[in-house]
């Protein structure tokens, strides 16, 4: 599961050559518009259709307005597949559940810099695990809020939507706010992947990924694709915009 550290290879001659948009692209299937009465044929129709990983969107009721899933679903799915485990964690207080959730085979962990969990302490936990950690950001939420902690991180997650509910529209204010994000990474020097999460399509995607993004969630336009293995592919191949 080493799939993103060849990015540390990918971004730094991005960064040699200055161009944001030379990183390895990466399509997360948001498993929140899947049939979950049927979720291991889903899975298998999502690794047939060439998506990188899946997308584990879980809420509490508290931290967003909804309720989805949780460790026993995680748990089913990391013994059903190898495939990358992408955990987006939208509860209040996410360094209490860490350890759990590393333990029911997330592979790389996102919490909310909103949330009430410390966010370095966090980090170390989710690093102690042996997870790889990210923090992800509201869109209203400025690009500084992350800058003192991108030298802990292997991503940031960028909310292109509200965090809640899938089938939303894209936020086209919060691409400045990728753009930033991936030049401060620039001027670091550091590794640091940029996810983006609602109202991915084809068309945002290419807008998305032109700003400085190279892991694409997509739930809804990836699912209601007549052939899926095409739409993951329109995420990731490079188009002028
Ligand atoms: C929203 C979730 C997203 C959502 C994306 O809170 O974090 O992952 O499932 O779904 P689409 O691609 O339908 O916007
Ligand atoms: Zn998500």
């Amino acid at each position: 599961m080493d799939f993103l550290r060849s990015d540390i290879v990918c971004s730094l001659r991005a960064k040699e050559i200055g161009r944001s948009d030379k990183l390895k692209n990466y399509v997360s299937a948001s498993v929140l518009s899947a049939d979950m009465l049927d979720l291991g044929s889903e899975i298998r129709k999502l690794e047939r259709s060439g998506i990188d990983m899946l997308h584990f969107d879980v809420m509490d009721g508290v931290f967003v307005n909804n309720i989805t899933f949780g460790l026993p679903i995680l748990e089913q799915v990391r013994k059903t597949s190898d495939i990358t485990l992408d955990v987006h964690l939208m509860i209040q207080d996410p360094a209490k559940y860490i350890k759990r959730f590393a333990e029911a085979g997330a592979d790389m962990i996102s919490f909310h810099a909103e949330s009430d969990s410390n966010a370095t302490e966090t980090l170390r936990l989710i690093r102690e695990c042996g997870v790889r950690p990210a923090i992800a950001i509201k869109p209203a939420t400025s690009a500084e809020a992350v800058f003192e902690l991108l030298p802990n991180l292997d991503m940031v997650l960028v909310m292109t939507v509200e965090p809640g509910f899938g089938g939303q529209s894209f936020i086209p204010e919060t691409v400045d706010k990728i753009r930033t994000i991936r030049s401060k990474i620039t001027e670091l020097g550091l590794d640091v992947n940029v996810e983006v999460d609602g109202g991915i399509n084809d068309r945002t995607a290419a807008i998305v990924r032109n700003a400085g993004a190279n892991v694409l969630v997509s739930g809804s336009y990836l699912f209601h694709a007549a052939d899926m293995a095409a739409a993951a592919n329109a995420l990731k191949e490079d188009r002028i915009c």
